[in-house]
């Protein structure tokens, strides 16, 4: 397929080195095979993260000169403000310093140890936030997405008939909270139909459980909805994204994904009039800041309101989306298996298809990403057995749906070229996969997202 062209040209650099394979091999050791502990310098190409990695356009650093730094009411506050209404038409929209730090604002006050929140899946740091409460965390995505080789649209939906199973099992008045997110990062940046969000809309009105969207890729889901799903090819993003979250009663969302800002986040509740407003600003004081900054600087507020417009744009999105299908296809044609159709913000490499013969408790996703470390200086990171940890209550080893390796591009970041040695990376790799013969186990970790802080080594 062919490479969509970027609509943007390049007006600042920033310098790359390319270490040897030798020093690669030192570093990842030093590293104790976890990738969270390499410099960034250090890592030729950087794709651990899609989040607040993208690079911010001549407006956005323009906006970051006028920010208004003032403690309260900050002129860059209420054209966030304003840039929030005008997109997601809510009544209510609180800056907050990223994601997770919405998720602390917002799910003390709707959960609790006894409640449950399901979702179709739950990111990592979400878990956590839910787990904090002494909430549990249920995941109901359909079946299709645990099959990577399954070309399937809308692989990020919600089972709605499980999930209902589920209401009725646990009771209604024990579920705190249903989780939309969207895009579906866990399962491989799967978007979620417009059709699945109203039939969860109407279960969560249904059973009184409030309804929220985790929107950090908003914006690359409403991209999806109009390229593939009927009705929807003459409506606008900015129409498709009042729609989406017109079903839900709230949204937390990372602002580092799709609003291209390299920290922010936001909270949004859709009535002007929910008592859950005062409750919310209340916590924020306590945790972020003063509710018209929310931990946030003048300059960020500033950019976040321009980067919200910048990533909802028809070219950017094509493009964006574009340049992961080119990297897709690539593997396609290399035999190399990856959760499919490919979704918004990278490449889930399918881990257990290249290694069949390492086991979930030989982290076969961690693996490919010290490879892909070792062979090109690409640093990725596992979304499997080895991210998923624990048992909250037994301590026992998960086995989780998928062993994928990801590719999460950054915005803006990366040329056709820089795609081409990713794809080249896992051509070379997949050659000497039956080579490699064991997996890894960890030596050390702490207690919750021990991923990001873990000792490995090999077996
Ligand atoms: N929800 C989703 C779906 C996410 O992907 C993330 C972060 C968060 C919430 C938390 O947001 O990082 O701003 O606090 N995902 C990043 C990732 C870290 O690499 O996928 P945050």
């Amino acid at each position: 397929i062919k490479y969509f062209p970027e609509p943007f040209r390049i007006k600042a650099v920033e310098p790359l080195r390319m270490l040897t394979a030798e020093e690669r091999e030192a570093k990842i050791a030093a590293a104790h095979y976890n990738v969270f502990y390499l410099s960034g310098e250090d890592c030729y190409i950087d794709l651990l993260t899609d989040s607040g990695t993208g690079a911010m356009s001549q407006e956005q650093w323009a906006g970051v000169m006028r920010g208004d730094e003032a403690y309260a009411g900050a002129s860059s506050y209420y054209k966030l403000l304003e840039a929030g209404k005008d997109i997601f038409n809510y009544g209510y929209i609180q800056p907050v310093h990223q994601g997770r730090a919405a998720e602390k604002v917002l799910f003390p006050i709707l959960l609790g140890k006894g409640k449950f929140a399901i979702s179709n899946m739950f990111f990592d740091t979400t878990r956590a936030h839910v787990e904090l409460t002494g909430a549990r965390c249920i995941d109901c995505v359909v079946a299709v997405a645990k099959d990577p080789s399954h070309r399937a649209p809308f692989k990020g939906n919600m089972d709605v008939e499980k999930l209902k199973k589920t209401i009725a099992e646990l009771g209604a008045e024990n579920i705190g909270l249903i989780v939309m997110t969207i895009t579906n990062n866990s399962a491989g940046g799967q978007p979620v139909s417009m059709q699945n969000i109203r039939e969860v809309a109407e279960v969560a009105k249904a059973n009184g459980i409030p309804f929220n969207i985790d929107a950090a890729r908003y914006a690359e889901n409403a991209y999806f909805v109009q390229r593939d799903e009927p009705g929807y090819q003459n409506k606008s993003i900015k129409d498709i994204i009042r729609e989406m979250f017109s079903y839900a009663d709230m949204f937390t969302m990372s602002a580092k994904k799709d609003a291209i800002v390299n920290m922010g986040g936001l909270l949004g509740v859709k009535d002007a009039n929910s008592p859950l407003i005062l409750k919310i600003k209340a916590n924020c004081i306590s945790y972020e800041g003063f509710f018209t900054y929310g931990g946030l600087s003048g300059r960020d507020l500033e950019a976040l309101a321009i980067g919200l417009y910048e990533g909802i744009d028809n070219d950017y999105l094509r493009y964006r989306i574009g340049q992961v299908e080119y990297l897709a296809a690539r593997l396609d044609d290399a035999g190399i298996g990856y959760q499919t159709p490919v979704g918004g913000h990278g490449v889930f490499v399918d881990a257990r298809a290249m290694f069949p013969h390492i086991p979930y408790n030989e982290y076969p996703g961690q693996v490919l990403a010290v490879e892909l470390y070792k062979e090109a200086g690409i640093r990725t990171c596992d979304i499997g057995s080895y991210m998923l940890g624990n048992h909250p209550d037994t301590g026992e080893q998960l086995k989780a749906d998928f062993e994928f390796t990801r590719l999460a591009i950054p915005r803006r970041v990366y040329t056709q070229a820089h795609i081409d040695i990713m794809a080249e990376a896992l051509i070379e790799i997949k050659k000497r996969a039956h080579t490699i013969k064991r997996g890894y186990r960890i030596t050390w970790e702490p207690p919750i997202l021990r991923h990001f802080q873990a000792h490995l080594e090999p077996i």
